[in-house]
């Protein structure tokens, strides 16, 4: 996830900017850039990679007297990691960086460039430092054209601007993507992305709000909130501790990431909706042609993601799909037919497997597609298109928001795919479109209900197995919720299909069995209560997850009505996810780091 940082101050700018990138490494990015106006000249470095590659750009670069100087490490949405794509983006007198997505950039960019502006890089980024200079032109002074801007622009965004114009001034604004900024007693100003590149710099903080907008010079800070009216600013004292400051007060990684779902998901639909249609920029007009079959290839936690994507191309593209584990498909020469789509989908983009089954894939003449969170990853280079999930830097070992933002993916390539193919009639898919929009509602974690698990939790922490069981599409998310258990608490659990159970495994019912039931109101709601009541017949200890009320469960966690089962699926994800956490808590596991497991497996 892209990271920003910004200085006013007489100190060594070009090391504190440094310094602070640094600490937002842990992020992730995949390039780095600063920009330093000092004496009304500007210094810009950018460079791709690691930090130590724009260090060993700006070695002979000094800056002791007063300067304002913003920096930004990237991580690629919009254009591929380039120098030219890095932050800070340049306009002639001007600099900006920026977090988040500016969902109208294609019609500014547009009009921008009917009036003859010049473009350099991929980046929906560039239009804001355009689009202000092309407002300073007509307006008094650079604060009024700096207003306009942000009023002209659509979309989720963190935004540092200096200009030459006001040489002793920081723009800023913010809407969905967090900053802040802090103050101490040499009378230094720094901004950043997130609190950590503040620690030991600042005694005192003021995170901004969605909608603020306005400067910081050496003695002032003005901030007006989003209906345009002066505000004061609201300090608070910064806490001392890196490692919980990275974690945002969170006990663990996984727990933070659980948390950050909405909002990811809100960066994964960004710009890929409209009234009534799916826009992926990624794939061309004719990506679909000639394709009557799909085949998607994973691991893990992906290749759950995989199998809700086949229920989903089945039921509203109405194309043949099938899915395979990767290690599985490498070794089993299987048959691969010219029309078919080869879709790998893998949050690391690395994992040695499933990188296989994508070459072979491509050796064998098929069009190829990756499903990835980490762009100029293995995958992403390798596939014909790809598209990216947006989940961010993915820390916890457990996957949960790579998940969660590679089926919403899905959800909407299936709708897509429907749209091309005439599958379902185009008032389905608006009706659709608006149950995508409340994903980031539906996977938001109530208070109450992470308390409800939490105390429930403890009575999971012996018997002999748990079984997650779910019909339809929640049987992939069955499986989804007892890998997590498994990998996090070291607690033997198994994902089952609802109506399978009565097949072989009821015959392991009684006291000391768990069953997690997933009930969802909207699919096939009689015939999973009634696999249930047959394993609470059998005395199994059960914990119903429904919003409807279910008097055969030991447990009980009400979800809340949606209008769709998908807004169920995901709100139940976010259960699993938790009672996993929580168990796995108790048990005094170290959640983020589970034992024998890697982040990415990029060995057979
Ligand atoms: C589970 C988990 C693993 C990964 C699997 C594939 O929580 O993280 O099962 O899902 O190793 O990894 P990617 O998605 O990086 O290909």
């Amino acid at each position: 996830m892209c990271g920003i940082v910004g200085y006013l101050g007489r100190k060594n700018t070009k090391k504190i900017l440094l310094n602070g990138l640094k600490e937002l490494e842990y992020r992730g990015y995949d390039s780095a850039g600063i920009a330093v106006l000092s004496h009304g000249e500007f210094s810009s470095f950018k460079a791709v990679g690691k930090l130590v590659n724009l260090e060993a750009k700006t070695k002979g670069f000094v800056t002791n007297k007063f300067a304002i100087g913003i920096g930004h490490t990237r991580w690629a949405t919009h254009g591929k990691p380039t120098e030219l794509n890095a932050h800070p983006h340049a306009g002639h007198n001007s600099y900006v960086v920026h977090n988040g997505i500016i969902e109208n950039y294609a019609q500014l960019k547009k009009e921008l460039l009917h009036e003859g502006v010049v473009f350099l890089s991929q980046t929906d980024s560039e239009v804001i430092v355009h689009q202000f200079e092309k407002n300073l032109q007509y307006s008094t002074n650079a604060f009024k054209a700096f207003k306009k801007t942000i009023s002209e622009i659509k979309g989720a965004y963190a935004i540092l601007l200096i200009t030459k114009s006001e040489d002793k001034k920081i723009f800023f604004a913010k809407n969905g993507s967090p900053m802040l900024v802090g103050i101490n007693e040499e009378n230094e100003k720094y901004f950043a992305s997130s609190d950590t590149p503040l620690i030991g710099q600042c005694s005192e903080v003021n995170y901004f709000e969605d909608g603020d907008y306005g400067y910081i010079t050496p003695n002032e800070l003005i901030i007006y909130d989003k209906n345009a009216n002066k505000r004061e600013p609201h300090f608070t004292k910064l806490s001392t501790n890196k490692l919980s400051a990275q974690k945002d007060g969170y006990r663990f990684f996984m727990e933070k990431e659980i948390y950050e779902q909405s909002s990811v998901i809100i960066d994964t639909l960004l710009g890929r909706l409209s009234e009534d249609r799916i826009i992926f920029d990624e794939l061309d007009k004719n990506f679909f042609d000639g394709i009557n079959e799909i085949k998607l290839c994973a691991c893990g936690t992906s290749y759950h993601s995989a199998l809700t994507a086949s229920y989903m191309f089945e039921r509203y593209s109405k194309i043949k799909t099938s899915v395979e584990v990767a290690s599985e498909f490498r070794y089993r020469s299987p048959i691969m037919s010219k029309n078919m789509l080869f879709v790998v989908i893998s949050q690391s983009g690395e994992t040695a497997d499933t990188l296989e089954t994508l070459k072979m894939a491509k050796k064998a003449g098929l069009k190829t597609l990756a499903i990835c969170n980490v762009d100029n990853s293995s995958m992403v280079r390798i596939a014909d298109t790809f598209i990216l999930t947006r989940a961010g830097i993915e820390k916890g070992v457990a996957s949960t928001k790579a998940f969660a933002t590679q089926v919403t993916v899905f959800w909407m390539l299936s709708l897509q795919v429907a749209q091309i193919k005439k599958s379902l009639s185009s008032k389905e898919i608006q009706k659709q479109i608006k149950y995508l929009r409340a994903i980031p509602a539906s996977v938001h974690v109530e208070d109450a209900l992470h308390e409800k698990i939490k105390r429930l939790s403890k009575r999971y922490l012996n018997g002999h197995g748990f079984f997650f069981i779910g019909r339809d599409i929640f049987f992939p998310l069955a499986l989804e919720g007892a890998l997590k258990l498994k990998e996090i608490s070291y607690l033997h659990a198994e994902g089952y299909p609802s109506g399978e159970m009565k097949h072989g495994p009821i015959a392991l019912a009684d006291p000391e069995l768990f069953t997690i039931a997933l009930l969802p109101q909207h699919l096939l709601y009689e015939k999973a209560k009634s696999n249930v009541e047959e394993l609470s017949a059998r005395d199994s200890t059960i914990c119903a997850i429904s919003p409807l009320e279910f008097d055969k469960a030991d447990d009980f966690i009400q979800t809340k009505e949606h209008g769709h089962y998908m807004l169920e699926f995901f709100e139940m994800m976010v259960v699993v996810q938790l009672l996993s956490l929580e168990i796995s808590i108790r048990l005094g596991n170290d959640v983020d780091m589970p034992r024998n497991l890697a982040k990415s497996v990029t060995v057979e």
